[in-house]
């Protein structure tokens, strides 16, 4: 079974009530195990039975192998004996390829793993499937969190599926209408606040000394639990060939703490033989790990006043950066930043793919290009590009973008010709056919000018 142990002093914990922090020194959460479910030391052959086993189970209508989280339930023993998970058959989610960034790039290796696909349209669904699932274990009648909008979501989402009430607070006017949407359709209670994200964490921390809710926001070190499946998941479905790269977007820092966690454990149990290169990718106006890693080498947090059209990741104050910083040095990948246009840009480009993700999973493709010029990435390698939600979750971006009214004109600046050729027309016509085939005739004569 897990325990729970301080990633600062090493401290071996009960779960806290309250904000899940090491009641010691005030450092972050992680589950840790002696032994996986599976019992003994895992042997090579016991490694390939256990593959088998977790790919058999696709086969399977039990509710707890059509989850791609639960399928792995050896990797994760954090409930009881007897416990129903609360699924939502979250994960189990495809890789694409990715053919015009495969040339555009010269990377042949190229492909998207896209967590957009997951029941409330984020990667949020594999944690919070684990992380309801023991607070509804644990008595709990109320799930909270602090959130850009995809978080708050799956919580709702997952408590409504739990029969638990949620308590979601975003900052007020700054996160995509369409995770608000959710999250009242999901019956969440919720409050927009007048402060940003890091603002809305300060409130919820605060919150609790009031009123006696269980957190699920990342610091829930179960949350992690759920989102490191992500690795072996990844790694099946390329039957246990380890890419070289795999590129995360950053915000509070989990995701990539996760996935991280999720290949070094893989590695250490005898899985796979080697981890591929964790690079993170933030936005150039929210990026405190980018800071951290430049200009104090990891050691300490430089905080920011977040601002970025991709608002998933408008954070400046990330609660897992120490975790993140020990994925990068162990796994030997690197933070970088992109521009807004970057992002947009990079966001078109995958929507003419037929992928389509949300403005914070573009910037793995932007951060991708970057690398590539760097030499960081070369071109022999295989690269996973993660992309962490829907591209539904954010349509107004989509529709300004084209309409040519995302960007002002400071932004754009050295990327006019670049954006140009990736917007798309929209066309409002009378109801004639013959006024459509003249539209088709431009579109045609548009095409062949670029
Ligand atoms: N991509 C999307 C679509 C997200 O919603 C988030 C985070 C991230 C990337 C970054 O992941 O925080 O683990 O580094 N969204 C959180 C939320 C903060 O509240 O929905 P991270």
């Amino acid at each position: 079974m897990a325990y729970l142990r301080c990633i600062g002093c090493g401290e071996r914990t009960a779960e806290p009530s309250g904000w899940q922090q090491c009641q010691a020194c005030g450092d972050l959460l992680e589950a840790a195990y002696d032994e996986l479910a599976w019992g003994t030391t895992l042997t090579p052959a016991g490694a390939a039975e256990w593959q088998r086993r977790w790919r058999e189970r696709r086969q399977s209508d039990r509710r707890e192998d059509r989850s791609g989280v639960w399928r792995f339930r050896e990797l994760l023993p954090i409930l009881n004996e007897g416990s129903q998970a609360i699924s939502l058959e979250e994960g189990n989610t495809p890789i694409y390829e990715l053919p015009r960034c495969r040339r555009q790039s010269g990377i042949a290796g190229l492909w998207a793993k896209h967590q957009g696909m997951n029941p409330t349209g984020s990667f949020k669904d594999l944690g919070m499937t684990a992380a309801v699932s023991r607070a509804r274990e644990r008595g709990a009648t109320a799930v909270a969190c602090a959130s850009t909008g995809n978080t708050a979501a799956s919580m709702a989402a997952y408590a409504a599926a739990a029969g638990m009430r949620s308590l979601v607070l975003i900052p007020s006017g700054k996160i995509a209408g369409n995770k608000l949407a959710q999250s009242m359709d999901y019956g969440a209670i919720t409050c927009q606040l007048d402060t940003d994200f890091d603002g809305c964490t300060r409130v919820l921390r605060e919150l609790l000394e009031l009123a006696p809710v269980y957190v699920v926001n990342s610091i829930n070190p179960y949350r992690v639990e759920g989102q490191k499946t992500l690795a072996a998941e990844l790694l099946e479905q390329r039957d246990w060939e380890v890419p070289d790269h795999v590129l995360v977007p950053g915000g509070n820092l989990a995701n990539s703490s996760a996935l991280g966690k999720g290949f070094l454990e893989l590695q250490a149990w005898g899985l796979c033989r080697r981890v591929p290169q964790i690079s993170i990718i933030q936005a150039e106006g929210a990026n405190p790990l980018a800071r951290t890693m430049r200009e104090a080498g990891g050691r300490k947090l430089i905080e920011v006043r977040a601002e970025t059209r991709a608002t998933a990741i408008r954070i400046g104050k990330p609660a897992s950066w120490k975790k993140a910083v020990r994925v990068l040095e162990a796994t030997g990948g690197v933070c970088r930043e992109v521009s807004e246009a970057e992002i947009a840009l990079a966001k078109a480009e995958l929507g003419a793919e037929g992928i389509g993700c949300e403005p914070a999973s573009a910037t793995t493709w932007a951060g991708m290009k970057r690398l590539v010029q760097e030499g960081f990435i070369g071109k022999q390698q295989s690269v996973i590009l993660v992309l962490t939600g829907h591209t539904l979750k954010d349509a107004d971006y989509v529709m300004q973008f084209h309409e040519g009214r995302l960007l002002d004109a400071a932004e754009t600046r050295g990327w006019e010709t670049a954006l140009a050729a990736e917007r798309r027309r929209l066309w409002h016509l009378p109801a004639r056919a013959e006024a459509v085939k003249q539209a088709l005739d431009e579109a045609a004569a548009d095409t062949l000018a670029q």
